[in-house]
């Protein structure tokens, strides 16, 4: 069990394998995305410059499974955690879709970008705006009030994520810091588990198997996400 006493602050961080029961591919694992897509053809900025059609059906394709997805006890059981904490629990996630939003999420960071928000690929200054569209023509993807061609508002290899400062922050108030579901191998949340451990906080890794970061938690909990987040935490 994870105890969390009434004075602890919860950082929970989030990877595609608390999704992966809803049935949206994890990127490493087996089945995973970048087993089957190259990441370089089509999540750098540079993919994006050179063919920004075959990103758009990409990103198309990763909406339109999307739809067919639903939360799954991780999530919902998360939102319930968040309740119950009362402002003492941060939610961080890798993850670009949803459900932790449609799963009772009442505040989700989504450090590298959300599936649903496009932007200005020219950055005129425009905020990332609410976008449901699938584009699979150039000729079909809308254009910014600049002129410019919009983009997803995902965070790239390359590209620096988002919320960052107050990331930091958060993780230097964590007396508690668990992650769910990732593979430890990207950069900077990666690193989030030893700087949190650092600070003197207990670390937890959930999932069914070892992460690449294994050697920065006190404990693994074995096992999927929706078996293991209902029944871990306990206050
Ligand atoms: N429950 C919990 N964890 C699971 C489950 C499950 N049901 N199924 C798989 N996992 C674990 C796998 O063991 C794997 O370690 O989820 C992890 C998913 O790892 P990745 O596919 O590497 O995903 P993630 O760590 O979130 O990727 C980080 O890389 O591609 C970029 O920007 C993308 O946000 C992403 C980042």
């Amino acid at each position: 069990m994870i105890h969390l006493a009434p004075t602890d602050r919860l950082f929970v961080l989030t990877g595609a394998g608390v999704s992966a029961e809803s049935g949206l591919p994890t990127f490493r694992g087996a089945g995973g995305i970048w087993r089957t897509h190259r990441a370089t053809d089509l999540a750098t900025p540079e993919a994006f410059a050179a063919d920004p059609q075959t990103v758009w059906q990409f990103y198309s394709w990763r909406r339109e499974v999307h739809e067919t997805c639903k939360p799954n006890a991780a999530h919902t059981a998360l939102a319930e955690l968040e309740r119950r904490m009362s402002g003492r629990m941060y939610l961080c996630t890798q993850n670009v879709d949803e459900l932790h939003e449609r799963g009772g999420s009442q505040r989700v960071v989504h450090m590298h970008g959300e599936l649903f928000r496009s932007r200005c690929s020219a950055r005129c200054g425009r905020e990332p705006f609410v976008d449901r569209g699938v584009y699979n023509a150039l000729a079909e993807v809308p254009r910014c009030d600049c002129g410019a061609i919009i983009r997803p508002h995902v965070c790239w290899f390359g590209e620096t994520p988002y919320f960052m400062d107050e990331i930091f922050r958060m993780l230097e108030q964590a007396t508690v810091f668990a992650v769910i579901g990732s593979s430890g191998v990207v950069e900077p949340a990666a690193s989030f588990a030893g700087m949190a451990r650092h600070r003197g906080a207990r670390t937890y890794y959930l999932g069914p198997e070892a992460p690449a970061n294994a050697t920065a938690f006190d404990r693994w909990f074995e096992g999927t996400a929706a078996e293991l987040v209902p029944r871990l935490f306990s206050l």
